[in-house]
């Protein structure tokens, strides 16, 4: 594996694997890497070569009092972890490359940025999608990778290429999840061992949607009554939104329709965690792929 620190470099090695019309697949993360993300790395290979994964902890996606200070940053052992997984290229640019002095420049997915976690973290998605659009744009991939952990971040980086004519395909890859259920995320690592128990009722919630759903109820605000009846019974989970969205809008809705999403964002203890389900008409019936 070559780990590439600047952007000039980044942009040789991705002109070259366009020249021998090889498929690039990149994964971008902000490190302190787990299964979900190696699992967007697997999905990678399987389907491109080379592989690129970027480590860039992202300063313009974090609130003012938000956690880019402590966020967890592991690179030698991610880095470790890259190459025994035989990814070819881990693109780890300091600060400066990508944000030089003087930049000034932002791009914003007008709309379904500013609801759900854009409501609730200002100016984030303004900052996902800057730095994404830089990412894609110096790296030059047929497909890029990201998880339905982040449902709305990945139906935003779907607009955002599509309106801009970018020639990358984004692919959505499942969500992994602890024995318990709990999405894996960096941010678990914050957990103490209390509020990690805890942590398991967005999970838990959203199973109970799924078995409303599945016992033939189809009206969102009952779906999130029972949702809700979850969350309420642990004390140190303090819901922010939870909401039941067609897939595609991400507004609203009234009665379940193909396709939704089920989106929960919570704080346990001090740690804010998200996590959601896909809900699909099949016939008569509606599948809930947590
Ligand atoms: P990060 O949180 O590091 O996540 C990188 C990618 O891993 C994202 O596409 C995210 O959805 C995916 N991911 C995280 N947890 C997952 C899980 N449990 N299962 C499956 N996939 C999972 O998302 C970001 O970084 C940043 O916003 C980024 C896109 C890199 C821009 O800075």
């Amino acid at each position: 594996m070559e780990t590439v620190h600047t952007v000039s470099w980044m942009k040789q090695v991705a002109a070259e694997a366009r020249k021998k019309e090889r498929l690039l697949g990149f994964v971008p993360t902000m490190g302190a890497l787990h299964e979900g993300h190696l699992s967007l790395i697997h999905a990678a290979q399987k389907e491109c070569s080379p592989v690129v994964v970027s480590i860039f902890v992202n300063p313009t996606q974090f609130g003012p009092n938000e956690d880019f200070q402590k966020y967890p940053r592991t690179f030698e052992t991610d880095r470790a972890a890259l190459e025994d997984l035989r990814v070819d290229y881990l693109f780890a640019p300091p600060q400066e490359e990508i944000y030089p002095p003087g930049f000034r420049t932002s791009v914003n997915v007008e709309g379904l940025s500013e609801r759900l976690e854009g409501r609730s973290r200002l100016g984030h998605f303004r900052g996902v999608t800057t730095v994404v659009l830089k990412l894609l744009e110096i790296v030059q991939p047929r497909l890029a990778f990201f998880g339905r952990k982040d449902a709305q971040q990945a139906r935003i980086i779907r607009q955002m290429t599509s309106d801009l004519n970018l020639d990358t395909g984004i692919v959505v890859c499942p969500i992994v999840r602890e024995a318990d259920g709990l999405a894996l995320s960096s941010r678990n690592r914050y957990l103490n061992e209390g509020d990690r128990r805890a942590a398991t009722a967005l999970y838990r919630s959203l199973r109970a949607v799924r078995d409303e759903i599945v016992k033939g109820e189809r009206n969102a605000a009952r779906l999130l009554a029972a949702q809700r009846r979850v969350i309420d019974l642990e004390a140190s989970v303090a819901l922010d939104y939870a909401e039941i969205v067609d897939a595609d809008s991400f507004e609203p809705v009234v009665s379940l329709r193909n396709a939704c999403y089920v989106l929960i964002a919570a704080r346990v203890g001090g740690t804010r965690l998200i996590d959601n389900a896909l809900i699909e008409q099949s016939g008569e019936t509606f599948v809930v792929t947590l």
